[in-house]
C-alpha cells in the first residue's frame, strides 16, 4: 500500500518524508487555505521534497476552465497530478488530460457508481471519502471495499485512494480490502508508529542496559 500524507503545510511534509514512507501528498483548496502561501508556489515546494505523484486541484467547475487551469497546473513539475472534481465535466477532463498522459486524480467520490466512471475516464486516481461517507451515517469502508471488487473484476488500471481518513482502523480496513493508496492526515500516520507495548517495553531494554554499563559506540 503505498502512502500519501493528505496536508499542504511544508513543514509537516518535510518533517515525515524523512521517515522514507511517503509515495506522494494529496492537496484540496481547503488545505491550500488552511495553510496558506501562492498555491502555484507551495505546489512546486511540495514536488521538490517529494518525487511521487503530487495532487493539485483546479478550482474550475466547467470543462474549458478545468483545461485552462489544468494546462498551468501540470507544468509546475512533472510530478504534478491534476485533482479534478467527479462531475461530468470533470470527467470529460479527466478523459482529456488522461489521453495526453497527465496523471489525473477524481475526488469528491462518494459512490461506487461514480468510481466506475472515474475509471472508464481513464484517472490514475480515485478518491471516495471514507470519514466524509462514515459522518453521514453510511458505512466508508463498504464503499472501499465496493469499488476495489468491481476495479478487480474489470483490471482496471485506476487505483484506488482511500481518502478522507481519520484514523488506523480506517488504514488497516483499507490495507486488507487491497486499497492501493491511502492519503493520510499527518496525524494519523504518527498515530501508526503508537503502541503502548512499544513504549513499555522499550523502557525496560533501556533500563536494563544502562545496569551493564557499556555503550555500542
Ligand atoms: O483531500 C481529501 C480528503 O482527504 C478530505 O478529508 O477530512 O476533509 O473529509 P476530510
Amino acid at each position: 500500500m503505498k502512502f500519501f500524507i493528505d496536508t499542504a503545510d511544508l513543514t509537516e511534509i518535510r518533517s515525515l518524508a524523512s521517515s522514507g514512507l511517503l509515495d506522494g501528498v494529496t492537496t484540496n483548496p481547503s488545505l491550500i487555505a488552511k495553510n496558506g502561501g501562492v498555491f502555484a508556489k507551495v505546489i512546486a515546494e511540495i514536488c521538490e521534497i517529494i518525487p511521487g505523484p503530487v495532487s493539485a486541484e483546479v478550482a474550475g467547475t466547467e470543462y474549458d476552465q478545468i483545461m485552462a487551469e489544468a494546462k498551468v497546473l501540470r507544468k509546475i513539475a512533472d510530478n504534478v497530478c491534476i485533482k479534478v472534481p467527479l462531475t461530468m465535466d470533470g470527467l470529460r477532463a479527466c478523459k482529456h488530460l488522461s489521453n495526453d498522459g497527465t496523471m489525473v486524480n477524481v475526488t469528491l467520490c462518494f459512490s461506487a457508481a461514480q468510481a466506475l466512471l472515474a475509471a472508464k475516464s481513464g484517472a490514475s486516481f480515485i478518491s471516495p471519502f471514507v470519514g466524509r461517507v462514515d459522518d453521514i451515517g453510511w458505512d466508508g469502508m463498504q464503499l472501499i471495499s465496493d469499488i476495489v471488487d468491481i476495479y478487480n473484476n474489470y483490471d482496471f488500471k485506476t487505483e484506488v485512494l482511500v481518502a478522507s481518513i481519520r484514523g488506523p482502523n480506517h488504514v488497516i480496513e483499507a490495507a486488507k480490502m487491497g486499497a492501493h493508496v491511502a492519503t493520510l492526515p499527518p496525524a494519523v500516520l504518527r498515530s501508526l508508529f503508537n503502541h503502548p507495548l512499544t513504549d513499555k517495553g522499550l523502557a525496560t531494554f533501556l533500563a536494563d542496559w544502562a545496569k551493564t554499563g557499556q555503550s555500542i559506540v
